[in-house]
């Protein structure tokens, strides 16, 4: 494979896969790699660097080299999903490490911190990432050895100031991991933020198509954490497939184009929808009453994003009918959960988050696609009207 220019944009890096060529066959494309299996040496040794595809695939090695450039990393993992990367990370933990976790984030991976993550010997603790004098607070220097945040979080859309987080975490001597799924390397770089590790649930804006289960960590640095993380990958399987990863590469081509035109959209559907009467209040980072909105300008370029939230007026009860009703009547924004894709979604998440949840009843959540935003704008209207 022919290798990268180094002075090419991350724009250019992406739109090219590193601009490889096959050197075998001059193809523009990688080729994917289905084997499980490897020849070794006749000396017993495995030179080409493969031996079995539950440690290791060829057709990981575009998207884990592409992310590693975006993010400004040392190495990138792919697994099978954002799940299986998110609690490979925390795996690498051991039993009585505190971990400080965002009270919003992906719901999800919350409960399976405070279930199976705490049975396993976790103390886990939920914080207000955005707040930081409740998370220097809440640090226990020498046992707090992890904080995770989410930023932008789900699906409230807080920020979390990284640089500031980063700074607490390593004073108390532990490691912060920011899942950037939603803010993707195009808007923001953790690492270079000061977080050690970036993950990724790649099945949203990475791959883009809504077509593809995959996750991924980035490390600042190839450390003895990361090799924890590595072997888990190897040992507990949750590997993604050859062709997943290929696909992955493919989408990460127009993930620049992509998350800009979602992005912008998001922030005209924001503005357009901010003082509309049937609404108590938007969501979303790039308003400039958001209460993060300073630190989202400073941390986040070329965009905030293309994710909001809606919360529909009234009390408990009519707000979350009117949401609910709303979601029933639109006819472009499709009625589903996930983000990411280039199709837009609308959901209603305290119905998947269930009770215990931050997110009012009242609220949904919206994933800004790439298609037309004046259709977009219209069929939002006509929803909210007859609520
Ligand atoms: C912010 C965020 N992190 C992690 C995940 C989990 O990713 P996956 O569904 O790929 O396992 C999701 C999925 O919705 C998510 O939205």
């Amino acid at each position: 494979m022919t290798r990268k220019n180094d002075t090419w944009s991350p724009a250019t890096l992406a739109a090219q896969a590193l601009g490889r060529v096959d050197e075998t066959t001059g193809a523009l494309i990688p080729p994917l790699h289905t084997a499980t299996t490897y020849l070794r040496d006749p000396d017993n040794e495995y030179r080409k660097g493969w031996s079995y595809s539950r440690e290791n695939n060829p057709s990981y090695e575009t998207a884990e080299t592409l992310l590693t450039e975006l993010e400004g990393g040392a190495a990138t993992l792919l697994f099978a999903s954002g799940l299986a990367a998110a609690t490979a990370i925390i795996m690498a933990l051991r039993p009585g490490d505190h971990i400080l976790a965002s009270n919003v984030m992906y719901w999800s991976l919350r409960k399976w911190l405070k279930g199976p993550a705490t049975d396993w010997g976790l103390v886990v603790e939920i914080v207000d990432m955005t707040d930081l004098a409740a998370v220097e607070r809440a640090l226990k220097p020498g046992k707090t050895k992890l904080l995770w945040a989410e930023t932008p979080s789900n699906p409230l859309w807080r920020v979390t100031d990284i640089a500031a987080v980063a700074k607490l975490a390593h004073a108390a001597g532990a490691k912060l991991a920011v899942d950037s799924t939603c803010a993707t390397p195009v808007l923001s770089q953790p690492l270079k933020h000061g977080a050690d590790l970036v993950m990724h649930s790649a099945t949203k804006y990475l791959n883009g198509h809504s077509d593809v289960i995959a996750g991924t960590v980035t490390t600042a640095a190839k450390d003895e954490f990361w090799e924890r993380i590595n072997a888990i990958r190897t040992q507990s399987g949750g590997v993604i497939g050859p062709f997943e990863a290929w696909l992955l590469q493919r989408g990460m081509r127009t993930l620049f184009l992509r998350v800009r035109e979602a992005s912008s959209s998001a922030l005209r559907i924001a503005q357009h929808f901010q003082r509309h009467p049937k609404l108590a209040e938007v969501l979303y980072p790039g308003l400039p009453d958001h209460p993060d909105h300073a630190i989202a300008r400073r941390q986040m370029t070329g965009g905030f994003g293309g994710m909001l939230s809606i919360h529909l007026a009234g009390d408990e009860v009519a707000s979350q009918q009117a949401a609910i009703a709303c979601a029933a009547k639109v006819q472009l924004w499709k009625r589903a959960t996930s983000l990411g894709g280039v199709e837009s979604l609308i959901e209603h998440r305290a119905s998947i988050e269930g009770p215990g949840s931050p997110v009012p009843p009242g609220l949904l959540r919206l994933s800004v696609g790439i298609e037309s935003c004046d259709d977009l704008i219209a069929d939002l209207e006509q929803a909210l009207a007859g609520t």
